[in-house]
């Protein structure tokens, strides 16, 4: 395809844009919550081009785009008085509506659902390509499938540029998050996803009206999403992001000395942290942060750091947008300041981490979640982890029960750096995902500080979420002498079990606090450093 043309918002252009799109092309429209990829909604191959162009996966529908309430009977089965109360209240504007499709509608458009999403934008520019194109149409984020939805021309062009034949530039988006989608297909209406409308201005119309559990939670392995975009990861920005529930000074003392990172805050904020920021709106002012929302995490990969710590939106009104985004673009990874501490506690092997947590354990009631057993927790039978390494590893890692033949995955597991790092990239969300879980249940329980025990802890990544790590160290002869006694072993099979892991520099440079676990230091004065910086971080909240 050629140079996509870019297009300022004219009566010229627009007659243009209607041109193209009759012919079968692909524009790029804003509208009043993100920028849209159109096609003629009653031609099938042109639709098809959509997904080609953004990369999107064939079996997720697109939206529906008219300017006239007397476009929607011909796409639909029939209007009913409820769809008919909530164009009135809502439309034009950021509100999809789901009914039984007409059979005008092409497959390409519904995913191969009986059902397709309805929604008039009130964007002028919008409007106006709809009826000089005389067509309705149909139009997903003019974003790369994965990437944040664009909210400016220029994010479009980013992702697009060369894809698509132009771009309507009207410029920024002004609710900055995409419609919000509900279906009236079934029983009771359905909030698939949160967006411009909240679910409070759709109760107040219609009564009774549920929101679906996608919204706010993850799917689990083999769930059926009602609505197929929900199951996708959505809106991610290159740099792994992690939500952090609690106030602002807690938020501040948990980024404070973290490296490789930036803080997702808000308007004001930044300024106070002393790690690279990105601003999203004000606190507190859900239509502030919608409408920055997108444009900052494509921000955040500007900034070339491996993490980002957002602020956690409130839920009510457009808030609940904002988070569904947000939580989308985490892989729903949240750390909960208000929860217990969560303290990293690693260290080469041999130097006595068990000995520290025993010590904390006893003396301050830390709790203590050893990271290995979960590891062997998440591979249990049944696991839905585990058909997952049988494709990756070998059907024959897998007894005939089912059950892991452990050695089997190790040998192959370990036969090169690759696999051993493709077995991590499988296993490590699942083990984090499961240590979190606990550390919920110990929070609820009333548990004040937790320790994660883990001899890879940064290679898992989970150092990321904790408040601060430490680390127990020994020196090398001390440790072979320890692993020895404890194992049972010899010396050469001690010291290639020393070599597996990261050197004791490498432990000690990424540790918040450093524990001596050998004479002449006294192994209980040393393991207090680890509650003295616990008691920094909470003091005075
Ligand atoms: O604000 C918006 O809605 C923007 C602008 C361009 O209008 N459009 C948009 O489209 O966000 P898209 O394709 O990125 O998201 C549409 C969402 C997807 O999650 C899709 O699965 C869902 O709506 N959807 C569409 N038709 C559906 C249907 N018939 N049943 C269930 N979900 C549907
Ligand atoms: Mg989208």
């Amino acid at each position: 395809m050629p140079e996509t043309k870019q297009l300022n918002f004219t009566p010229e252009n627009t007659a243009l844009a209607g041109q193209i799109l009759r012919e079968g092309g692909l524009v790029a429209i804003p509208t009043e919550t993100v920028y849209g990829l159109a096609a003629n909604a009653f031609n099938g191959e042109a639709c098809a081009r959509i997904f080609a162009a953004k990369g999107r996966p064939s079996d997720n529908p697109l939206i529906v785009h008219i300017a006239s309430l007397d476009q929607w009977p011909a796409l639909v089965a029939e209007v009913p008085e409820a769809a008919v109360r909530l164009a009135e209240a809502f439309w034009p504007g950021p509100l999809s509506i789901i009914l039984p499709k007409s059979d005008k509608i092409p497959d390409q458009v519904s995913g191969g659902l009986d059902t397709v999403a309805v929604r008039m934008p009130s964007h002028p520019a919008a409007a106006a390509v709809i009826r000089a194109a005389g067509v309705p149409l149909a139009a997903p984020s003019a974003n790369l499938s994965g990437s944040p939805s664009p909210t400016t021309a220029q994010h479009v062009l980013r992702d697009l540029q060369g894809r698509i034949d132009a771009v309507l530039d009207g410029g920024a988006c002004e609710v900055g998050v995409e419609s919000t989608v509900i279906s009236l297909a079934g029983k009771t209406p359905r909030v698939l996803r949160p967006g411009g409308i909240s679910v409070e201005q759709l109760r107040a119309v219609l009564g009774e009206v549920e929101v679906d559990e996608a919204v706010l939670h993850q799917l689990a392995p083999g769930q059926q999403a009602v609505s197929p975009g929900m199951k996708y990861k959505h809106y991610s920005p290159k740099t792994r992001v992690i939500i952090v529930k609690g106030s602002f000074v807690a938020f501040q003392r948990f980024v404070s000395n973290k490296k490789d990172c930036a803080a997702l805050c808000f308007a004001c904020e930044g300024e106070q942290l002393d790690i690279p920021f990105v601003e999203v709106g004000r606190e507190h002012d859900s239509l502030s942060q919608a409408h920055r929302l997108f444009d900052a995490l494509r921000r955040v990969d500007e900034l070339g750091v491996s993490v980002a710590y957002a602020r956690c939106p409130d839920t009510d009104g457009v808030g609940l947008a904002v988070l569904n985004r947000l939580l989308r673009a985490a892989a729903f990874t949240v750390v909960d300041l208000n929860g217990a501490a969560v303290i990293g506690l690693t260290g080469p092997t041999g130097a006595g981490k068990s000995t520290v947590a025993e010590l904390l354990q006893k003396k301050h009631a830390f709790a203590w979640i050893d990271a290995d057993q979960t590891a062997r927790g998440v591979t249990e039978k049944g696991s839905p982890l585990l058909p997952v390494l049988a494709e990756h590893f070998g059907a024959d890692i897998l007894d005939e029960t089912g059950a892991l033949i452990r050695s089997k995955l190790a040998a192959r597991a370990f036969a090169s750096p690759e696999k051993t790092a493709l077995l991590n990239q499988l296993t490590h969300p699942a083990v984090t995902e499961r240590i979190f879980a606990q550390v919920e249940q110990l929070s609820a329980a009333g548990t004040k500080a937790v320790l994660v025990d883990a001899a890879a802890l940064y290679e898992s990544k989970i150092d990321k979420l904790c408040a601060f790590t430490a680390v127990v160290t020994a020196s090398e002869p001390v440790r072979l002498r320890r692993i020895m006694a404890r194992d049972k072993i010899d010396e050469q099979s001690a010291r290639l079990r020393m070599k597996a892991q990261l050197s004791a520099e490498d432990y000690e440079k990424n540790a918040d606090v450093i524990v001596r676990n050998e004479p002449p230091f006294d192994v209980e004065t040393e393991a207090e450093k680890i509650f003295e910086r616990y008691k920094e971080l909470t003091e005075n909240e």
